[in-house]
């Protein structure tokens, strides 16, 4: 699959004149570069650029470098990730602050097998550090950028070898030297233009090289959002105390490290002895969209897995999601 030449150079020019202003794009030489694009791009794995701002300001408010960073208390950092969610991720970027200003002399590896090794680092957060911090030709194949090249080819992105079509390209796709902007404008490109659900074709800077483009009347769009929707049952112990049984222990990836009341999946047969219904409701966590019943018990006695906690002590970190839970318990009480 071979890409026209002039690609990159219009979409370079398109995101001159267009990209966002957003408070981690610093000038190239700026040394607040290596600290603001991590921190960014961990907070940006799996959350869109509008909720990720106020966020970011408030965390380089408060912590300005990397170094203060590194050596920032666990809780304070957590106290102000609160709210994003995917507390893994906060974890990690604690532990690479700490080894790269730690052990690299503050300096970010510069290949990719290098600076995978750091915590919460893979392909996509490594290609797109190494393009941003050191103008490296690379591309991060997120949803975005996977969606531009998907409908160049008109092709379904499962039947597209990404990084195939990158080597074969390589020269014509980095051609300007500008490959920190080309990898940005990449995504930009792809949030703004070539969005997923109504894509402006009508004003995009390379739709007469665009294989969508220029079959749109009988094509039908090549994707949708992809939402995952998912139901649970939550069981919450309560005691006279206002307090609730918490665990760590839920069968749910994304929030397995969150202290929580028992999440279980939805079962059909609403079969719950001793259990009282108490309300059903929709919650949404980055592209899943959550249904979910939740049910109480007041009792003493929690198993073994459970400690309990006041459902008002939003002092400790808590995750949002969990304060949603106890404000629907308090109107027990
Ligand atoms: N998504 C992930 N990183 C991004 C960036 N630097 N700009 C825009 N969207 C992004």
């Amino acid at each position: 699959m071979h890409i026209k030449t002039n690609l990159s150079k219009k979409i370079i020019s398109w995101y001159d004149n267009n990209k966002r202003v957003l408070p981690w794009r610093v000038h190239y030489n700026s040394p607040r570069k290596l600290y603001y694009r991590l921190l960014s791009e961990f907070m940006l794995q799996q959350t869109q650029v509008k909720t990720v701002i106020p966020y970011f300001k408030k965390f380089t408010k408060e912590i300005k470098t990397l170094k203060k960073l590194s050596s920032a208390s666990e809780r304070k950092v957590l106290k102000l990730w609160e709210g994003l969610g995917y507390y893994r991720r906060c974890r990690n970027l604690m532990a690479t602050a700490k080894i790269v200003t730690k052990q690299k002399k503050s300096i970010l590896p510069k290949t990719l097998d290098d600076i995978k090794k750091l915590p919460g680092i893979g392909d996509y957060t490594g290609n797109i550090l190494l393009a941003l911090v050191y103008n490296q030709p690379r591309l991060a194949l997120d949803g975005n950028v996977k969606r531009v090249f998907s409908r160049i080819f008109n092709k379904h992105e499962k039947k597209i070898d990404f990084e195939k079509i990158i080597e074969k390209n390589r020269k014509k796709l980095f051609f300007s030297k500008r490959n920190s902007d080309f990898a940005e404008a990449m995504m930009e490109f792809g949030a703004i233009i070539c969005k997923p659900k109504e894509p402006s074709c009508n004003i995009c800077p390379v739709n007469k090289i665009c294989k969508f483009s220029n079959s749109r009347k009988n094509t039908k769009l090549t994707d949708k959002i992809k939402t995952n929707k998912k139901s649970y049952d939550i069981f919450c112990y309560l005691n006279k105390n206002k307090q609730i049984g918490l665990t760590k222990k839920n069968d749910i990836g994304f929030l397995k490290e969150c202290s929580l009341p028992i999440i279980k999946k939805q079962s059909r047969k609403n079969k719950f002895k001793n259990w009282n219904f108490l309300c059903n409701y929709k919650n949404s966590i980055s592209n899943k969209r959550l249904n979910i019943n939740l049910y109480y018990k007041f009792s003493n006695k929690i198993p073994k897995d459970l400690n309990w906690f006041s459902i008002y002590d939003n002092k400790e970190f808590t995750p949002t999601f969990a304060k949603k839970i106890f404000k629907q318990v308090e109107n027990l009480y």
